[in-house]
């Protein structure tokens, strides 16, 4: 059978290797599609039983065009690029692979961070993390990871996440807390790890981030979408010790630099998931994954059951 990668943003050549040791050695054949178009997309699959991707969009476009499909399996964590209930309908699975480039989204956090406080190594003295308050918004497997490496830096980190238990976080050597004005209003920094969905869409925005403490940072490394970016922009302007830092570019983020300059970094291209480690790990998990499927239906991490 044929299984498709197609990648906006390419894998490392590494994690490609690798790809194809496991699709070759189960008898199915890659298709290989980096940085192609729609167009190209829609071609390449047209004939294919799997599909790899990354943040690319699977709408009902490629959907209809993909007669053969049986499995997509997202190589990271977000499905938030794919139509689930589309795919459902026309009796696709869509996995994603939980985990598996998580540590690398979580280093790139500090990564920004370390950059601003440190105003972008411009020769001026910044300020360290130690001692300081991280909130973080979601604790998945990403905000677990960041809650590992904040420990390491010495600072005191909460969590919010309705869906952990207190004990868990407890176990973990950090503080629950149980809404979103709690969360804002008592860390320095925030960073977010919710997924984007109906619910959380525009949902950060003046009302949260003014409620942070003096030299408040928001740094997302979730999805853009989470942010009500007028708002945003609202916040920066009243709040002017507060700044704002992402991996995931807003739509107005030309503006939003022209107006804030240094209290604002934007990432050219989303780069949180992009290490050779973290491609390896979700890109092969996610072969794996689709060999499995094909081979007898195994389905784990499905989400649009
Ligand atoms: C994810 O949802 O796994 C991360 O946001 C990484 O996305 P990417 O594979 O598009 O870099």
């Amino acid at each position: 059978m044929k299984i498709l990668v197609a990648t906006e943003k390419p894998f490392a050549a590494v994690a490609v290797d690798g790809i194809r040791k496991e699709i070759e050695a189960a008898g199915h054949e890659l298709v290989l599609l980096e940085k192609g178009t729609k167009d190209d997309f829609i071609k390449a699959v047209a004939d294919v039983e799997g599909l790899i991707v990354r943040s690319d969009i699977v709408d009902t476009t490629i959907l209809d065009a993909a007669k053969n499909l049986k499995v997509i399996v997202r190589a990271g964590a977000g499905v938030d690029s794919i139509d689930l209930e589309a795919a459902k309908q026309r009796g696709v699975c869509v996995m994603n692979t939980p985990g598996q480039n998580s540590n690398a989204v979580a280093e790139l956090v500090f990564g920004m961070l370390v950059m601003l406080i440190r105003n972008n190594f411009n020769g001026k003295a910044g300020t360290e993390l130690k001692g300081k308050t991280l909130g973080i918004h979601a604790y998945g497997q990403v905000g677990r990871n960041v809650a590992r490496i904040a420990k390491g830096f010495g600072m005191e980190v909460s969590a919010l996440d309705p869906f952990v238990t207190d004990e868990a976080m407890i176990a973990d050597g950090i503080r629950p807390v149980h809404s979103v004005e709690e969360l804002y209003s008592n860390n320095q920094y925030v960073s977010l790890h919710i997924p984007a969905t109906a619910e959380t869409k525009k949902s950060i925005g003046e009302r949260l981030i003014d409620l942070l403490p003096e030299n408040g940072v928001v740094i997302n490394t979730a999805r853009k979408e989470i942010i009500d970016e007028p708002s945003l922009v609202e916040a920066l302007r009243k709040r002017t010790d507060v700044r704002y830092v992402a991996d995931v570019k807003p739509d107005i983020a030309d503006d939003i630099k022209a107006e804030f300059a240094d209290r604002v970094f934007f990432t050219p291209k989303k780069m949180g998931a992009q290490t050779a480690e973290a491609n390896i790990n979700a890109g092969i998990a996610a072969a794996k994954q689709v060999v499995a499927f094909l081979k007898d239906g195994w389905n784990k991490y499905q989400v649009n059951k």
